[in-house]
């Protein structure tokens, strides 16, 4: 049967809160209620309520992700208007600077290079989206800062020509030690988003940790890897029962070879770059469309995440995950020597120390002290469980660091949204520049596998310094 056709004349009358209409891409969808729990925040949805959102929709989401997420019964036609969906990228995201301005990719020699090039050729929104932390920004400067309290101790006359950085996690085995830290609204970076850095992580030997906040589906993201190669994914546990069975239940037949649930954001953090930004362009609204009322908007994006965030998380919770799914759960977010023994205690096969990048308690210690503490304390868990750590992490000998002290991988999230300024090749490139230092930093330490790596490479000895003693611990147990 023909859908039927709907124009913009009757469009623009379904903008009640209890009959609301929206179209994208050509479809028009039925989408009372979901202002109140889109992931992105109610503002844009009650925005473009009534209309025709496919520009602002296209900017951040893949094509397939309304059919994804809509129920059949939610479509009511198709928009008897110009089709727009050839008008990808919406005002604020389309960015001349990343068309004429970026560097070739060859001079870029390091993560820093790709840092500056971001900065001056993203757009301020996006910029502010991806370099900016909690508060004053502190954890974030100092993950990268402890990486230089740590000393190497290189070995000589070792015999370094033959070098292997494989890395086995769960029994996979991985070219490079090298993972990208999940995080949301990749598209903002490229259009191809998860899919490019897909296909990146695979073509370099390693995987993809597929966020629940993407662009793209999990299907669709899957499907740009090569058939049956190993993927996580990263869960945001949804205080909606219902959806998360929903999205549980869907994951448990896409095989995660681990499903790692972030509990380090119950909450919202005050990002203020993010703050800055939204009230500059409200306040341009206001100058131009002065009736409209943007005062009450706060935070934006930055402010948004409680609909998809479960605030009541607790280990019972992981626990039920762990035991309903049958597939191993790390906890992504371990900042601590004692919460790293409770997901031990509860059965979980990793943990994943992070502070988010900094961007939840900020002047949490970094990740790298977080490791050595854990070290220190419990070093059975650096043996019995898998160990995933971020944050800071931008040189080959970052990561040769990290794995001395007892990862197995090491991720990195800002890098990878800038070099997917490059797309696909971006992803590759940086993976290369990556692996490139490392092995540079293996040799000149003497060894030639990562197997060889220990901590007899390091000193720690500054680092030791700032972590907790063992009789704190055992008081704040
Ligand atoms: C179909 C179901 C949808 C899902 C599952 C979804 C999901 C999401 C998610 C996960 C984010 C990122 C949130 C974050 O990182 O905290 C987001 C942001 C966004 N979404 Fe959606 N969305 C949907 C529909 C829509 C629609 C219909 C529009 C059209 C207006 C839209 C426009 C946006 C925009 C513009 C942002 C960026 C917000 C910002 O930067 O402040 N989304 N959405
Ligand atoms: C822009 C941005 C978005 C993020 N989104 C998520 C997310 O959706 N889920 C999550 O578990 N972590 C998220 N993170 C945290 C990263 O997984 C990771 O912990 C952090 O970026 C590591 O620090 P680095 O950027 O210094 O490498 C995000 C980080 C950034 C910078």
């Amino acid at each position: 049967m023909a859908e039927r056709k709907i124009t913009l004349e009757e469009l623009s009358q379904h903008v009640k809160d209890t009959d609301t209409w929206m179209a994208i891409n050509g479809t028009v969808w039925d989408i009372t209620g979901f202002a109140g729990i889109h992931p992105g925040g109610p503002d844009i949805i009650q925005e473009y309520s009534g209309r025709d959102a496919s520009e602002p929709y296209n900017s951040v989401h893949s094509l397939k992700l309304a059919e994804n997420n809509f129920e059949a019964s939610q479509r009511i036609g198709i928009l008897d208007a110009e089709f727009v969906a050839d008008k990808p990228r919406m005002e604020n995201t389309r960015n001349p600077r990343l068309e004429n301005d970026l560097p070739q990719i060859d001079e870029i020699i390091n993560l820093d290079d790709l840092e500056a090039a971001a900065e001056k050729c993203l757009n301020k929104r996006s910029w502010a989206y991806f370099s900016g932390a909690s508060n004053d920004s502190f954890t974030k400067a100092d993950n990268a800062d402890f990486y230089r309290k740590i000393f190497l101790r290189p070995r000589v006359a070792r015999a370094v020509q033959d070098i292997d950085t494989k890395t086995k996690i769960l029994d996979d085995v991985y070219d490079v030690p090298i993972f990208n830290a999940p995080a949301s609204l990749m598209m903002l970076a490229h259009p191809d988003a998860e899919m490019a850095l897909a296909k990146g992580f695979a073509a370099s030997g390693s995987t993809i940790i597929i966020p629940t906040l993407s662009s793209f589906s999990t299907e669709e993201i899957i499907e740009a890897l090569p058939a049956g190669h190993p993927f996580y994914f990263q869960l945001y546990v949804n205080p909606n029962k219902a959806a998360l069975k929903k999205m549980v239940d869907s994951l448990c037949k896409l095989r995660p070879k681990a499903i790692i649930v972030t509990a380090d954001l119950p909450v919202f953090s005050k990002r203020e770059a993010n703050e800055r930004y939204e009230k500059r362009i409200a306040k341009q609204k206001r100058a131009s469309e002065p009736r409209e009322t943007t005062a009450e908007k706060q935070g934006g994006q930055a402010r948004s995440a409680g609909v998809s965030i479960d605030p009541n998380l607790c280990w019972s919770n992981i626990k039920q995950l762990k035991e309903r799914t049958g597939i191993p759960v790390f906890v992504k977010g371990i900042q601590c020597a004692e919460d790293a023994l409770q997901a031990w205690k509860i059965g979980c096969k990793g943990i994943y120390i992070s502070n988010h990048g900094g961007r939840a308690a900020d002047t949490a210690q970094p990740t790298i002290l977080t490791l050595a503490e854990i070290r220190l304390h419990y070093p059975f868990i650096l043996e019995e469980m898998e160990v995933f750590i971020d944050g800071g992490v931008r040189r080959g000998s970052d990561v040769l660091k990290a794995i001395c002290l007892g990862a197995k991988g090491v991720c990195l999230g800002r890098p990878f949204f800038y070099a997917l300024m490059y797309g696909e090749e971006g992803v590759r490139y940086t993976m290369q520049l990556l692996k490139d230092e490392l092995e540079t930093a293996m040799q000149l330490c003497g060894i030639t596998s990562l197997s060889e790596a220990h901590t007899g490479l390091l000193n720690t000895r500054e680092l030791y310094r700032d972590v907790e003693s063992p009789q704190s611990l055992s008081s704040k147990l």
